[in-house]
């Protein structure tokens, strides 16, 4: 039987110039690089400049992706933005990317499943290419935390930062099986009941501001771990790909506690797992497309091997996809 895959034909990434690292925190909050590694194994984090904006982070991994797959513009039918800090509460960032791009046919739209979104994008991506409402596809994961980030709260401030990752999906025939390329399974959840655990204290709707975020970091690491094996457990159920078969592990990038103990629970091999929340700190939707396009570029990720993202994120969100590359 033929199925509709939807296959990954290139990856890109950006990251702003700005290197903003543990020392550097040290100056401006009390804390300091021992306490910051220890607890999150982040080094240093980039951070968008002045006037510098989501959509502007987004269009250079875009561009990227787009070389790196071959294709033009104007052959992408669809605009997947996931972020939670767009330039403007309307219209979408994506719309601007797509302007920018110089796409004029098509259509755009935004996602906004905070630390997940890139995850949900993927599914979403992944339906409509299904739905033959789309065929070639670019999504994105775009954010600049620096924005929505109390400067003077160390127990926040230490842990995000801001970047893009974009990546290419075509749909082209399968054989309905685990050796098809192109994604194999989606799993999406949300638990709406948690939302005060991680937000962000403003909005269009309740203070017509944009507020800045909260977190009660030990309430988020104790769920994370049990969310995480869920949907990867899911993952393996429905694709019959296991740990000990799968290539590599690419996880969102909050926390290097979080991916160890989630990596060692499901039985993965530390060297199968893709790491670079120590450069990049948790850059929320771009997390997963900027490490994933840093284990493309140096060789790691090969066609033809199983790559698996997992996400979770505020509401709370979580999710994993499966995919051959
Ligand atoms: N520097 C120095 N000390 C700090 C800092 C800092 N940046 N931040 C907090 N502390 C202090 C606290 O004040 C506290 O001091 P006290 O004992 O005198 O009261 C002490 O360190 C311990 O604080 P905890 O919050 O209990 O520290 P914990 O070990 O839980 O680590 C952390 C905090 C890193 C936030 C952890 O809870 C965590 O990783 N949680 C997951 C959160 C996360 O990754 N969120 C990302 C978004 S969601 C997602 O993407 C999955």
């Amino acid at each position: 039987m033929t199925v509709t895959r939807s296959v990954v034909l290139g990856t890109g990434s950006y990251l702003p110039a700005k290197r903003l690292t543990n020392e550097d925190l040290a100056k401006m909050v009390d804390t300091s690089d021992e306490w910051i590694v220890q607890r999150t194994g982040i080094k240093a984090r980039h951070i968008a400049a002045e006037g510098e904006m989501t959509s502007d982070l987004a269009v250079e991994a875009a561009k990227r992706a787009l070389e790196a797959a071959g294709v033009a513009p104007e052959s992408i039918d669809l605009i997947i933005l996931a972020t939670a800090t767009p330039d403007n509460t309307f219209p979408a960032s994506s719309v601007t990317v797509q302007a920018k791009l110089g796409i004029t046919a098509g259509f755009a739209f935004d996602v906004h499943a905070v630390c997940s979104g890139f995850v949900y994008a993927m599914a979403t991506a992944d339906a409509y290419i299904r739905g033959g409402l789309a065929r070639r596809v670019l999504v994105i994961g775009a954010e600049t935390f620096s924005r929505i980030l109390d400067w003077n709260d160390r127990t926040t401030c230490v842990l995000f930062g801001d970047g893009a990752g974009a990546v290419v999906l075509e749909g082209q025939e399968g054989e309905g099986t685990a050796f098809d390329r192109g994604i194999l399974s989606s799993h999406l959840r949300s638990d709406g009941r948690h939302k005060e655990k991680l937000y962000v204290d403003g909005g269009p709707s309740s203070t017509q501001t944009v507020g800045t975020l909260k977190m009660e970091g030990r309430e988020v690491f104790k769920h994370a771990v049990s969310m995480i094996t869920d949907v990867i457990e899911d993952a393996f159920d429905d694709t019959g790909i296991s740990a000990d078969n799968l290539d590599w592990f690419v996880p969102h990038q909050a926390n290097r506690r979080i991916i160890d103990a989630s990596a060692k629970k499901l039985g993965i091999a530390p060297e199968k797992v893709v790491v670079t929340v120590d450069e990049h700190g948790n850059t929320s939707a771009a997390s997963i497309p900027l490490a994933l396009d840093a284990a493309v570029r140096d060789g790691r990720i090969k066609r033809g091997q199983t790559v698996l993202l997992e996400a979770m994120g505020g509401g709370f969100t979580w999710g994993s996809v499966m995919l051959r590359w």
